[in-house]
């Protein structure tokens, strides 16, 4: 049991973005799910965001009309709305310049060049706020690069507010390859003082708000055991595995878990027919359906695979892209919804371009079309190059759609290989070499056992469908920190 009574736990969650609000990735997700499944559990957790104000449809309230922080040099005003989420309270900074865009962190092909500025004001504003409205957390849960700056910014509070010495800093690195990089002339604007040096927010001469925040937070923790563990390697740190290693006491993989609620094929508001364990024949439906939106004729005799991803090299399109190719040659259908890097669009486009009937592409970001993909397909690609936990793979075992995965950090964790002796409780499909071969050979296993052993097919859909990851229990290990 924690120290400090549950229900009286308060915790500042620091993030950029938040599925029902705005959402590019897994982040937005966790930001969501995570908060919800705390408020159940009875903690006081509240969500300080940027007013992506192009972007946010819902109803909001202005409840500060200027709040005036100086981080660094520069002082910077801004304002502060409130909205609500599934009883979340969700704090929005709203800057016009900073916040007032089309996207959430680029241009659609480059990196916003002031996103450092962009953010060290999210991390300054969301204590600056805490301090205003008296709200005073156990814990500042800072999320990803954006969020990096908080911790430092709280031990400096710690120092002249009284109020605030009990309170820690958690971190969580939801994806260690983004680290916040900029020159080291942001210095003065951030106010990093004497924490530019090398064990913080320096990194070989540059400024790395990632670095800085392992080093200035109480614990960081990442979204897997495995990718945990890669971490600390040479080869998986990212650049930083030494910063982990200084850390380890103090360093942990949670899982992430499932939201249930949004993601099941029971009472999915997008698909064409609901189906459960106990009711599978309506998945064909689905299949159907996606097939036919796109005008193209269904084969059941083969599986339909399919994709929802960014599109970028974390997600191993470099060498998945070659083996698609093969699939695609051979009359296997594939479906693919993504957006990203413009090289990769482009495969896609060339793909659709030389088979127009195996391949149903959606080029952009569609929550509708991920669904029908989740529910349509019979087996689900997830080749990454790296993965820090992935959220689409535990959707996918919860819709019957089989994992084909890498076997890389919490891919790892929560896919159980395909087995001949214990099909039963197998739930997927794991490789591990990064090559077009290993991808293609995977494919064409699923394949082979979706065509030639019908039964265990079965037996392994069931046993996927049948397995939970719940957000309560990954909760619990977050209050163990927010609580130590
Ligand atoms: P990451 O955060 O690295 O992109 P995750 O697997 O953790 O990977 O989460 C991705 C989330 O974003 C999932 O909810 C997935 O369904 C969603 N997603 C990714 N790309 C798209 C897209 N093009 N359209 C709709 N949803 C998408
Ligand atoms: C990141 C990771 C992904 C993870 C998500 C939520 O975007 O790439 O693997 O699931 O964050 O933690």
């Amino acid at each position: 049991m924690s120290k400090k009574d549950k229900s009286k736990l308060k915790v500042l969650f620091i993030t950029s973005e938040l599925a029902g609000i705005t959402k590019t990735g897994g982040l937005g997700d966790v930001s969501y799910a995570l908060p919800k499944a705390l408020k159940a559990l009875r903690v006081d957790a509240r969500v300080v965001m940027p007013f992506h104000s192009m972007l946010i449809k819902r109803p909001v309230k202005k409840i500060l009309d200027s709040l005036i922080v100086k981080p660094g040099n520069v002082e910077i005003g801004c304002s502060i709305y409130e909205t609500k989420i599934d009883f979340i309270q969700v704090y929005l900074v709203e800057h016009q310049i900073y916040f007032h865009r089309p996207r959430l962190y680029d241009d659609g092909v480059n990196e916003y060049p002031d996103n450092i500025e962009r953010f060290c004001l999210l991390s300054a504003a969301a204590l600056a706020l805490a301090q205003k409205i008296n709200f005073v957390p156990d814990c500042v849960h800072c999320n990803d690069w954006q969020a990096a700056l908080a911790p430092l910014y709280l031990s400096r509070l710690k120092k002249v507010n009284s109020k605030f010495k009990k309170t820690k800093s958690l971190l969580t690195v939801h994806n260690g390859h983004f680290q916040g990089k900029h020159s080291a002339f942001y210095q003065g604007f951030l106010g990093l003082n004497e924490a530019f040096h090398m064990y913080a927010y320096e990194d070989c001469g540059h400024i790395n708000l990632l670095k800085g925040g392992i080093f200035y937070s109480d614990y960081t923790n990442t979204v897997s055991p495995g990718y945990a563990e890669e971490l600390l390697t040479l080869g998986g740190g990212h650049g930083l595995y030494m910063a982990y290693q200084q850390k380890k006491d103090r360093f942990l993989g949670i899982l992430n878990g499932c939201s249930y609620e949004i993601w099941n094929p029971k009472t999915d508001k997008y698909i064409a027919k609901h189906y459960s364990i106990n009711n599978l024949a309506n998945k064909r439906h689905c299949k159907l359906d996606l097939v036919k939106q796109f005008g193209l004729k269904n084969d059941d005799t083969k599986p339909l695979i399919g994709m929802v991803s960014r599109l970028t090299e974390q997600k191993g399109f470099n060498y998945a892209i070659p083996a698609i190719y093969r699939l695609l040659a051979q009359g296997i259908m594939v479906a693919v919804v993504g957006d990203g890097d413009l090289g990769l669009v482009n495969s896609f486009h060339h793909l659709k371009y030389l088979f127009p009937d195996k391949l149903i592409w959606w080029h952009g970001y569609s929550e509708e079309m991920a669904h029908k993909i989740e529910a349509g397909c019979d087996l689900f690609l997830m080749p990454s190059l790296f993965e820090p936990c992935g959220l689409n793979q535990m959707y996918s075992q919860r819709y019957g759609s089989l994992p084909l995965v890498r076997s890389v950090g919490g891919l790892k964790d929560t896919v159980r290989n395909y087995d001949i002796a214990n099909f039963q409780n197998s739930s997927g499909f794991v490789f591990d070499e990064p090559s077009a071969k290993a991808v293609y050979n995977t494919v064409m296993w699923g394949v082979d056992v979706y065509q030639n052993h019908r039964d265990k097919f079965l037996s392994v859909v069931k046993s996927a469908m049948a397995k939970r990851y719940y957000w309560r229990e990954s909760a619990r290990e977050y209050i163990k920190i927010y609580s130590a």
